[in-house]
């Protein structure tokens, strides 16, 4: 695996790190940087830190996955659906899990991580509330939004409620970890050392996942095989264009399938670096092509104050080739949809590359769980050193935590 840096148009390596991951039959992902800024900060420190002290979650793919396998696999036998309830890191990353790996699975996992009146109704009606397990998920326990959609839910299931109901949450403090204690509830444990939006690859996305028969195992291979160099190189990247200006960060992957994970880079690192007046990067997350026709135009033309992450999939497993077409289309013979896709991700990223727009560009072989595992972990490893490069703490939320005081407060009529 390598990490090429490269300059516009002429793809000219600025640096290239063989990386050593045992990959074992993964096909690896690849990453380009155009139009790099030209001042890198050195950021030695940082990476001093790291390898003195690296953070919890970057301990997470080594672990054992016997007890979750095993305990999901008599589970799968028993639903049709599953009901997952929390909010922000609890569930963005089981979403971009699910959407990208577990889309068609059997049971069906449905997320609710809002209390939009309308939309939950639409979602209870799909659900068979006899065949549902439901999944109660919160780092803290208290989280307002799902511990409401529980109280919900809990009267849906009647009386037998208990049965249906795995509690994942503290493994010793909160409201929710009490009472999986006194209802005697299926319960798991997120990582105290392991805040909210670093937490995927814990029970908290793990759990959906194996329900919905994602291959965890492979998830956590991938995760394992990132080069946590090759995520410090990026961040300096990302850092010195941030320093230059780009304070927008667009996430733009040619695939449905990669929306949530766009939602989920989106949280990571708009709460991990957003620390003060001073420092901050918006998150954008758009899909190509479609939004092609919808933002090209300012991406290419607006403001050069966006850094862009674009992510082309090689193969979906599937394609849909084009039959006879009228002869005004004739560049479209013999064409199916994935080779126009990726024509297109092409000549965006170079009519982009042409207006001096700086951008990474991931070539990701498949949409199959390594390949996921690999992302996801290169981008928590990439945000923390993001924020340490930048200055902030990337683990807290100050801002956030100040919003959930204000609500309750609002609620308790003080
Ligand atoms: O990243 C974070 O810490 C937050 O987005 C939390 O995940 C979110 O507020 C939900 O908190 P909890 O898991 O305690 O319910």
């Amino acid at each position: 695996m390598k990490l090429e840096i490269q300059t516009a148009l002429f793809h000219i390596p600025l640096f290239l790190i063989p990386c050593n991951a045992k990959l074992g039959k993964m096909q690896s992902p690849t990453l380009r940087f155009r139009n790099s800024p030209k001042k890198i900060p050195a950021a030695a420190k940082v990476w001093e830190k790291f390898e003195k002290n690296p953070p919890a979650f970057t301990a997470l793919p080594k672990q054992q996955l016997n007890a979750i396998r095993d305990w999901s696999k008599g589970e799968r036998k028993k639903w049709k659906h599953i009901l997952v309830l929390g909010i922000g890191g609890s569930t963005l990353g089981g979403q971009a899990l699910i959407q990208s790996l577990g889309h068609s699975s059997k049971p069906k996992v449905y997320f609710l991580d809002n209390l939009d009146p309308l939309h939950t109704n639409l979602l209870f009606k799909k659900l068979h509330w006899k065949k549902t397990l439901v999944l109660v998920i919160t780092k803290s326990g208290d989280t307002l939004e799902t511990i409401a959609q529980f109280f919900v839910v809990k009267q849906k299931l009647g009386k037998g409620w208990r049965k249906h109901i795995v509690a994942i949450t503290d493994s010793k403090k909160g409201f929710l970890r009490e009472l999986a204690e006194k209802e005697k509830l299926t319960s798991f444990s997120v990582p105290s050392d392991v805040g909210g939006r670093f937490s995927v690859l814990s029970e908290v996305g793990l759990i959906p996942a194996a329900l919905a028969g994602v291959k965890v195992k492979d998830l956590l291979q991938g995760a394992a095989a990132v080069n946590p160099r090759e995520a410090f190189d990026f961040a300096k990247l990302h850092a010195a264009a941030y320093r230059k200006g780009k304070n927008i960060t667009v996430f733009c992957p040619y695939s449905y399938r990669l929306r949530s994970l766009g939602e989920w880079y989106a949280q990571l690192l708009a709460e991990s670096v957003g620390k003060s007046a001073k420092v901050g990067i918006t998150p954008e997350v758009s899909i190509g092509a479609a939004d092609q026709h919808s933002k090209l135009q300012l991406w290419s033309d607006g403001p050069n104050d966006k850094f862009f992450i674009f992510l082309k999939v090689e193969d979906f497993g599937v394609n849909h080739n084009l039959p006879d077409v009228s002869k005004e289309f004739s560049h479209l013979v013999g064409k199916a949809f994935l080779e126009i896709l990726h024509a297109e991700f092409e000549a965006t990223t170079q009519a982009l590359a042409e207006k001096q727009r700086s951008l990474a560009v991931w070539n990701l072989p498949n949409l199959k769980a390594e390949t996921l595992g690999y992302l996801l972990q290169f981008f928590m490893l990439e945000v923390a050193f993001l924020g340490e490069i930048l200055g902030v703490n990337p683990y807290n939320q100050p801002g956030v935590e100040r919003g959930k005081v204000l609500a309750r407060k609002r609620l308790s009529g003080n």
